[in-house]
């Protein structure tokens, strides 16, 4: 029997061991990521006009206990939301977006974005908590209507399921909530088994590059792959990321 979405715990999700295990010491590859996210949307908007977003508006889609999309968007909106579907991770957004400010370990992911104008110009603590809310959203029921200009979704159609169907379901809908043109990022684990948080286990569909770009070639006017032979635990074999930007393909319902 596969593990369908609906049947794995995300209501044990926890996200504080969740960054503990994998963004609290920040990591290689991660950073590799964010860079590589940081140059494709600078280029996506130009060298935009420092401190003055234009009226873009962002998504991240089952954002979870991760900061660093939704901060590689900042410079480039006038709002993002950030839709999820565990509660635990609901609430632990809603803290990281309260005027307090996001927490400490995310500096190290600001840092690296930081190193170009655009973002350097920004000061993230207060434009996050200014511009950045949390909605609580399944995946799998976003079907198109509301459509945003720049979109994120890392480590989500893969890893909340087992179920080849909602894999592709959850990339085809992550891909119908951007609109024609808008950039968009998206990251992967390479034949991921599943992976632990805590006490709980949670499901993966394994895909490799092909799989990755078979799902997302419809949607896509520009697409590049990036095939990151980094482990960040066993049980998995790297991290594709995917830039691109969104075609004008309106998907068959
Ligand atoms: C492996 S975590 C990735 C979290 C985060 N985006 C990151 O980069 O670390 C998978 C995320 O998908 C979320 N998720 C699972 N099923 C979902 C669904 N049907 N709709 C939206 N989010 C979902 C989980 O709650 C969890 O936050």
């Amino acid at each position: 029997m596969m593990d369908r979405n609906a049947d794995a715990p995300w209501s044990h999700f926890d996200p504080e061991v969740y960054v503990d295990l994998n963004y609290r010491t920040p990591l290689e590859v991660d950073l590799l990521i964010v860079r590589l996210m940081r140059d494709y949307f600078s280029g996506c908007f130009g060298a935009g006009v420092p401190g003055v977003p234009g009226a873009v508006r962002g998504v991240d889609v089952g954002a979870g206990a991760n900061l660093y999309p939704g901060l590689s968007m900042l410079p480039w909106c006038e709002k993002i939301i950030l839709l999820e579907y565990a509660q635990p991770n609901v609430e632990y957004l809603e803290r990281q977006t309260a005027p307090a400010g996001y927490d400490g370990a995310w500096d190290a992911f600001w840092n690296e974005l930081s190193e170009v104008p655009a973002y350097a110009a920004v000061e993230p603590r207060a434009r996050f908590s200014e511009i950045v809310r949390v909605e609580r959203a399944n995946l799998l029921d976003l079907d198109g209507q509301r459509r945003w200009d720049i979109g994120t979704m890392f480590f989500v159609a893969d890893s909340m399921s087992e179920c080849p169907d909602e894999f592709l379901r959850g990339v085809r809908c992550f891909m119908d909530v951007l609109t024609e043109g808008a950039p968009f990022a998206a990251a992967f684990m390479k034949e991921s088994v599943g992976y632990q948080v805590g006490e709980h286990r949670y499901p993966a569909y394994r895909v490799n590059e092909d799989r990755v770009r078979e799902s997302l070639e419809p949607f896509t006017s520009e697409l590049e792959l990036h095939d990151l032979h980094h482990m960040v635990r066993p049980g998995h074999e790297g991290i594709i990321l995917a830039l691109g930007r969104r075609n004008s393909e309106i998907a068959a319902p």
